[in-house]
């Protein structure tokens, strides 16, 4: 009797000053959302720069950008990564890496990029292509059963930090083209969200596909 009355109030303190303690990080960075240890993030992505940038700004068309990206999505990937749930032949070499981290570490990881601000990129500038791409982000294809992207990824591209729906503004073109196709085709199929994507891709043509891609990479705050 007695103990469980002071587990009760030792509990109820603890998740008291969890809360402050959210509270206050979440005051500092209302937008991005961060409760990873950056820092110690920071000291856990040397093998990752090669191909992603020291700060998460990746310089191939085909390597996704992590900058900017939100701490949730990150840390969902990457728990899916090193669980062999995504599969990517780049990624795999650094698999058994990611193996030895725990979730906290993959979770410093995701808050480490997650700090820093999304770089901007430029849309090709082809009439045809951001027509396209403008409608159907912005507004979907009903007869195609196409939803609008802006409503799970916002209308300048942000996504949404809290239901972990990623960041597309600025990611690179081709990375944006391969993930759609990766989602048409199925491959692309870890956890329910990515089902989600994969219900929305397929109805999508080869040029919606690049006209999506031109846009998103183009689009910013
Ligand atoms: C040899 C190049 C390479 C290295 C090294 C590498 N990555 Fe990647 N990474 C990629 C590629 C390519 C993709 C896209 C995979 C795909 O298309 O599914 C990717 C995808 C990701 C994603 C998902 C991004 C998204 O928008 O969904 C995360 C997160 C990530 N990498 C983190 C890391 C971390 C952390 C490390 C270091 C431990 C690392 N990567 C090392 C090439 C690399
Ligand atoms: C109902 C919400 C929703 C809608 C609508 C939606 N998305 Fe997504 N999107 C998601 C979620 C959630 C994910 C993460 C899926 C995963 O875990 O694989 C995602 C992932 C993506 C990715 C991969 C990002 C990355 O970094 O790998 C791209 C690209 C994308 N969506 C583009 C689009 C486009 C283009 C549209 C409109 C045609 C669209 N989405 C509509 C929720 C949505």
């Amino acid at each position: 009797m007695k103990y469980s009355l002071i587990l009760f109030v030792y509990f109820g303190l603890t998740i008291g000053l969890d809360a402050a303690d959210d509270k206050s990080k979440e005051i500092k960075m209302p937008e991005t959302f961060i409760s990873g240890d950056a820092t110690k993030g920071s000291q856990l992505v040397e093998s990752c720069a090669a191909c992603h940038g020291a700060d998460g700004n990746s310089i191939s068309t085909d390597w996704p950008k992590l900058n900017g990206q939100n701490q949730r999505y990150l840390y969902e990937q990457l728990k899916y990564f090193r669980d062999g749930e995504r599969m990517n032949v780049l990624m795999m070499s650094v698999t058994p890496y990611l193996q030895t981290l725990t979730d906290e570490d993959l979770l410093d990881i995701a808050a480490f990029y997650a700090q820093y601000n999304p770089t901007v990129g430029q849309a090709k500038n082809d009439e045809d292509l951001l027509a396209l791409g403008t409608q159907l982000y912005r507004f979907g294809n009903m007869k195609k059963q196409i939803p609008a992207c802006t409503s799970c990824h916002s209308v300048y591209g942000e996504g949404n930090s809290l239901a972990g729906y990623p960041s597309v503004a600025g990611q690179q073109i081709g990375y944006l083209t391969s993930s759609l196709k990766a989602y048409r085709s199925k491959e692309r199929n870890a956890g329910e969200s990515s089902l989600v994507m994969q219900a929305i891709a397929e109805n999508l043509t080869d040029n919606e596909i690049d006209a999506l891609a031109n846009y998103m990479h183009g689009l910013y705050q």
